[in-house]
């Protein structure tokens, strides 16, 4: 339907309807108007698959939804440092989301990881937003190739559960301009998303629902949006005020409220035109996605679970290989141990629970190719507490059925197993219930089933590869003592699969990590002020979040953003910058080889820094300003090319709301990780300049 006749209709609408056009219609709907034939549409969570639920009158819990594919969950795919995958696996997405008739996925998620305590992590991509930025942007492209639109969330700062749906984030401007937003606008610039969801949260005291500034100065007059802004769900307080702000829909449907929104305008509170505007962005995104609609389309899940399988062997990130002990060779004596190898945890609580079409293990599906013996190693964990509607409710006393302590018997049968073996293969990781929409993480730890299995496994067999199942970072004191890590993160469906894949060497390990692993939760940026007290979350280390906290500090990190190795080598040579000059308008290319020399073809993540050289502003030293992944066959080189801009050296100047480019030196390094930098070129800003908005 054309913008004219969207407007037409909203002009015949009467302010009754266009009130209650405001809020939707049930947990999952939009509201029709049968008088003027316009009809509603279907959003379903969103976004690791789809959590459909049909008769959600019915339903008892959140977990129960029509089957679909569960994909690797955003802390995987993130891991990737892969456009491509994100596009390819927001096309099965987008045309699941077809078969299933719903119109609009609520997700991706891409909320920094302002610390490893969050308990949705695992739902967000990365504590850098250059990376977060253009994943979701690629995953947006690719469910919307598919006629259906996409909903990003949660805008914005909302990177904690603790007092969700009260507390304030208290973020002061620059950080807010150089770490929390960039990831949403390069995400609304380049892909378009057809609705953006309005966090719980507040920020710096006003709901992100009533936030005029962020939703209407920023993200329309900045941004230039035209979609969609939706609440997330419960998270709207006073209608007519979110509709003044700009915030369109209220989800989910409070038929109680509507008259709120009409009274308000009678009232002369709220202007109609701002009424009209927000119906105008409703209809816009049910007619769009209505249009869209593909009747009959059928499920290819062989093909949709490829792609997973896929992105999960280009996402795993291989964390230690000592002696090189993987890929492993079936013909072995191998152990597998612990219980996730035949029930891995492969999802994250909370509403983006999928009901999966076909779970698989590695078990199972090594054992096709490998004999491979088998010891539980630590008890079941605890059921979780479950998410009813929007809050996670604490199970009621009845008898508590596992454990997260040790367990002698178990940890003694997968010694003797291990012992037996030429090599242990351990599955660890984060049960649920240690990790979920609705709370956050206490500590960083495993649990101490999993730490004294590893531990006590370890010091038995000299082999042991430990592999891990959790949505966000874990200590590993057990570290020297194991040959191998590989993290699959929360991996989806494919898991057994892929991880099969990776063990035996049939697909080599790319992944590379989008957070920070630090040595202890002490070491973190936010340790002090996270998650805040009472109702405010102060985020007083400002822009200093994940690697750009540890390297401008020089702390040691276990792992750093971006790492993570291969079952080959990569070389960097002849880095050529075309100017050594930064200068306001301009333009720099920057080059660097790449070459396999290894025995087997991969691929490798070329990470381009850059950070200032001193100056009078206090600034992360270096910053992730470009990425491309490559894929290299044996002795083969590839020249990599990014493009950059003065944007990519500026710092946010909160005393004059604007970017600014500091004069002085500056320097560009080609890095393996935001650690290991391995080429490196000086360069100069003969000439202070402020940038404009872009
Ligand atoms: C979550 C959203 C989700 C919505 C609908 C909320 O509690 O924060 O991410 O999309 O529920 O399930």
């Amino acid at each position: 339907m054309t913008e004219d006749k969207i407007r037409e209709l909203v002009a015949k609408m009467t302010l009754e309807e266009k009130a209650a056009l405001t809020s939707g219609d049930g947990p999952w709907m939009t509201k029709a108007v049968e008088r003027l034939g316009i009809p509603s549409m279907w959003m379903s969570d969103g976004p690791h698959g789809l959590r459909k639920q049909e008769n959600y009158k019915e339903v008892k819990s959140i977990n129960d939804s029509r089957p679909a594919v569960a994909f690797p969950c955003e802390c995987a795919m993130a891991a990737s440092f892969d456009r491509d995958v994100m596009f390819r696996l927001g096309e099965q997405l987008g045309h699941e989301a077809q078969t299933q008739n719903v119109q609009l996925v609520l997700g991706p998620g891409l909320n920094m990881k302002r610390s490893p305590l969050c308990g949705r992590n695992f739902e967000y991509l990365s504590e850098d937003p250059l990376l977060a930025g253009e994943l979701s942007a690629a995953y947006v492209k690719g469910i919307q190739s598919k006629g259906v639109g996409a909903c990003i969330k949660h805008f914005l700062a909302n990177s904690q559960e603790t007092n969700r749906f009260t507390g304030s984030s208290d973020v002061e401007e620059r950080a807010l301009r150089e770490i929390y937003m960039p990831a949403f606008q390069r995400a609304v610039e380049k892909a378009r998303p057809m609705a953006i969801m309005s966090a719980y949260n507040k920020i710096n005291g006003t709901h992100a629902t009533e936030n005029k500034y962020f939703l209407t100065d920023v993200l329309r007059e900045e941004w230039h949006y035209e979609g969609c802004v939706i609440s997330d769900w419960g998270a709207t307080h006073n209608r007519a005020k979110a509709v003044e702000a700009g915030n369109a829909l209220t989800m989910p449907g409070v038929n109680e409220t509507d008259h709120e929104v009409a009274n308000a305008v009678h009232a002369g509170i709220l202007k109609e035109e701002l009424l009209d505007e927000a119906c105008v962005q409703i209809l816009r995104m049910v007619y769009t996605s209505l249009e869209a609609h593909e009747e009959g389309a059928q499920p290819r899940y062989d093909e949709e679970r490829t792609v997973c399988r896929e992105a999960l062997e280009q996402s795993a990130v291989l964390l230690k290989n000592k002696d090189r002990i993987l890929p492993l060779d079936p013909s072995m004596k191998i152990a597998f141990i612990g219980g996730f190898a035949k029930a891995p945890r492969y999802q994250g609580g909370g509403s983006s629970h999928v009901t999966p079409i076909r779970m698989t293990n590695a078990f199972e599906e090594a054992s096709r190719i490998a004999q491979i013996t088998y010891a539980q190693g630590y008890p079941e964990a605890p059921e979780p507490d479950l998410l009813v509607g929007i809050d996670l409710v604490q199970k009621e006393d009845q008898e508590e059925k596992g454990s997260l302590e040790p367990d002698a018997a178990l940890i003694e049968e997968a010694v003797k197993t291990a012992q037996a073996a030429d090599v242990a293969v351990i599955f660890a990781g984060l049960p649920e219930l240690m990790e979920s929409e609705g709370a956050d993480r206490e500590h960083m730890d495993l649990p101490a089933s999993h730490n004294a299995l590893i531990e006590a496994v370890a010091q038995a067999q000299p082999n042991t590869v430990v592999v891990l199942h959790n949505g966000s970072p874990v200590a590993m004191p057990w570290i020297r003592s194991v040959k191998a890590v590989l993290e699959m993160y929360l991996g989806g469906e494919t898991i057994g699969e892929a991880t099969t894949n990776l063990l035996f060497g049939k697909a080599n390990p790319s992944g590379r990590l989008p957070e920070t692993f630090p040595m202890k939760l002490e070491d973190t940026p936010a340790y002090l002020f996270y998650p805040g007290a009472g109702e405010h979350a102060p985020y007083p280390e400002g822009v200093f979040i994940g690697y750009r906290y540890y390297v401008t500090k020089k702390m040691p990190v276990l792992f750093p953003f971006g790492y993570g190795l291969s079952y080959t080598t990569f070389v960097y040579t002849d880095l050529e910058v075309d100017t050594k000059e930064i200068r306001e308008g301009g333009e720099m290319h920057v080059r660097v080889k790449v070459k396999n020399i290894g025995k087997v073809a991969g691929r490798e993540v070329v990470q381009l820094y850059t950070g200032p050289n001193g100056g009078r502003v206090k600034r992360p030293s270096r910053e992730l300003k470009g990425f491309d992944k490559i894929e290299l066959a044996p002795g083969e080189e590839k020249e990599v090319t990014f493009t950059l801009r003065a944007q990519d050296f500026a710092y946010w100047d909160a005393g004059k709301h604007t970017w600014t480019l500091e004069k002085g030196a500056y320097r560009i390094y080609i890095g393996r990780n935001a650690f290991e930098l391995v080429l490196g070129e000086d360069l100069t800003c003969p000439e202070e300049a402020a940038l404009p908005l872009e």
